[in-house]
């Protein structure tokens, strides 16, 4: 099975060489993490799903004009992207408190944020992704002000685009995180959306019966992951007959 060289395996993809120099091909896996890895599992068709939807995202983001790295799908679990330096920090923007703010502030789950908060983690496992300022990111040289001014702006455009998309199909975008990497042409250096846009790395709540339409599932135990993906896809368009691609048998009356 090996036909290309890996490049980097993470918890739910892999990064292989690339046809083209500049290029890498990012494989979507079925696994499943949290809590930085204390809680795992596989998942049928979750890498197919998330293949389909970071594809569905990532293209609307291109059409306003938001730089990322998708180049094209190349079948159902693989897709060709543009090579980036990833800037080790997770971008995270909140609009309605949960997850981890909610232990850090006291917080109650559900309270809508005064404006879309942006917050920065570090991207160690080993030390649980801490939540880093602006100040450390300068000071340790992870990024420089103008990165930061960019970052900041590339994830309010991205909530302004996944909000409305999401409210469209009856979804509140709840939170999510990007990830943001470094790309050269000749001696220009831009930021541009990188890693993946799914419902792994979003928070996404049915706006008529809150229920959870993402990761949380896995993590809480609150029931299927891939019929609440498969819910996010089918809403949107985006596979409508599911991950198998075959329907699954509905009463006929
Ligand atoms: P948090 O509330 O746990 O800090 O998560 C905020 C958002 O970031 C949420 O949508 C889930 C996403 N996220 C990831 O994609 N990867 C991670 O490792 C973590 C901790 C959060």
């Amino acid at each position: 099975m090996a036909r290309r060289k890996k490049v980097y395996e993470g918890k739910a993809k892999i990064l292989y060489e690339g046809p083209e120099p500049g290029t890498l091909v990012q494989y979507f896996k079925d696994d499943a993490t949290a809590f930085n890895a204390e809680k795992r599992a596989t998942i049928d068709g979750k890498g197919v799903l998330n293949n389909r939807l970071s594809e569905f995202f990532m293209n609307g983001l291109t059409a306003i004009g938001v730089p990322n790295h998708f180049i094209k799908r190349i079948n159902m679990r693989e897709q060709l992207i543009r090579a980036v330096e990833i800037i080790p920090l997770e971008v995270v923007v909140r609009n309605v408190a949960a997850g981890s703010i909610c232990q850090r502030l006291g917080l109650e789950e559900g309270t809508p944020m005064p404006r879309p908060i942006v917050e920065f983690y570090f991207k160690n496992d080993a030390l649980g992704d801490p939540i880093v300022s602006e100040e450390h990111i300068i000071a340790f040289g992870w990024a420089n002000q103008q990165d930061l001014d960019d970052m900041v702006s590339l994830a309010l455009r991205v909530n302004d685009f996944m909000s409305g998309l999401m409210l469209g199909v009856g979804i509140k975008l709840v939170d999510f995180k990007i990830e943001i990497g470094r790309t050269w042409d000749g001696d220009f250096m831009r930021l541009i959306v990188a890693d993946e846009i799914s419902p792994d790395s979003c928070r996404l709540w049915d706006i008529e019966t809150g229920r959870k339409l993402d990761k949380d599932v896995f993590r809480r135990d609150l029931g299927d992951l891939a019929d609440a993906y498969t819910e996010v896809a089918r809403r949107l368009g985006v596979m409508p007959q599911g991950p198998s691609g075959v329907s699954k048998p509905t009463l006929i009356n």
